[in-house]
């Protein structure tokens, strides 16, 4: 269960959260909303990267917002970034294995995972490719395949589809599809892509202008007038 409280961000004039609460119990949950209406910004202040003007979220019973964002990804927080993170100079493995520095495991039980988690997303294939000569395709791949390797509780999903051709984000739809059923994480997952979303999606909630215009049921999410209104006519 996430439960997320009266959650306020600023940057400076710009409310990019304005009291946004919401208790979300499904596995796997969307979140849409124009370009601009606090998506990332959410995402940043599970992960801690961005200062609460005010609000706290809790994740099981574990109240994120008294973590240090090191702390949050011990506890088993993961995320993904719409703009991927990939170093140049590390093999895709190295990239997985990084993740893992904190969590105390032995090499064996490193390598085990890190194998298993590109086996899941399908790039086991270019395990020791390195970061600069990865098409865009394998970029989004690795960055999934990072929130997979710690022993996750909560993963955030940011726009994974960017940037994908159609069989791509075919692929990247059973891959989503797969991850709670395999590890077990809730996952939200946010992204521009409605098919996406109505597909794997049990619940949605949608963010306009900081502002929390609807949540529930996804399909009766997507029918609603006024989201039509905010987001899908636009
Ligand atoms: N670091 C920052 N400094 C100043 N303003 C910011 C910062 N990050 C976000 N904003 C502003 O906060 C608002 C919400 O931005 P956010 O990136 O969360 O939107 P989003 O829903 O993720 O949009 P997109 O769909 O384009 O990714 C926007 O007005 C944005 O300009
Ligand atoms: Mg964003």
């Amino acid at each position: 269960m996430i439960e997320i409280a009266d959650v306020t961000v600023k940057f400076g004039g710009v409310v990019a959260l304005d009291n946004v609460t919401l208790e979300i119990a499904d596995d796997v949950v969307g979140l849409i909303g124009p370009n601009g209406a606090g998506k990332t910004t959410l995402v940043n202040a599970f992960s801690g990267f961005v200062r609460q003007a005010g609000g706290r979220i809790s994740v099981h019973g574990t109240s994120l917002s008294d973590l240090a964002p090191h702390e949050r990804a011990r506890w088993g927080l993961a995320r993904s970034f719409q703009k991927v993170q990939i170093v140049p100079d590390l093999s895709v493995a190295d990239h997985l294995l990084a993740m893992l520095d904190s969590k105390g495991l032995s090499r064996a039980q490193c390598k085990e995972a890190v194998h298993h988690a590109l086996d899941f997303v399908g790039i086991q294939n270019i395990s020791s490719k390195m970061g600069r000569s990865l098409n865009p395709y394998q970029r989004r791949m690795t960055e999934i395949a990072k929130c997979l390797v710690g022993a996750p509780r909560l993963i955030l999903l940011d726009e994974p589809g960017g940037g994908l051709s159609q069989a791509e984000m075919q692929h990247l739809r059973r891959v989503i599809r797969g991850i709670h059923p395999e590890y077990g994480a809730q996952i939200l997952l946010v992204d521009h892509d409605v098919d996406l979303i109505r597909d794997v999606c049990a619940s949605t909630a949608v963010l306009d202008f900081g502002k929390l215009i609807a949540f529930g049921n996804t399909n009766a999410v997507l029918e609603d007038e006024v989201v039509k209104t905010a987001y899908l006519g636009r």
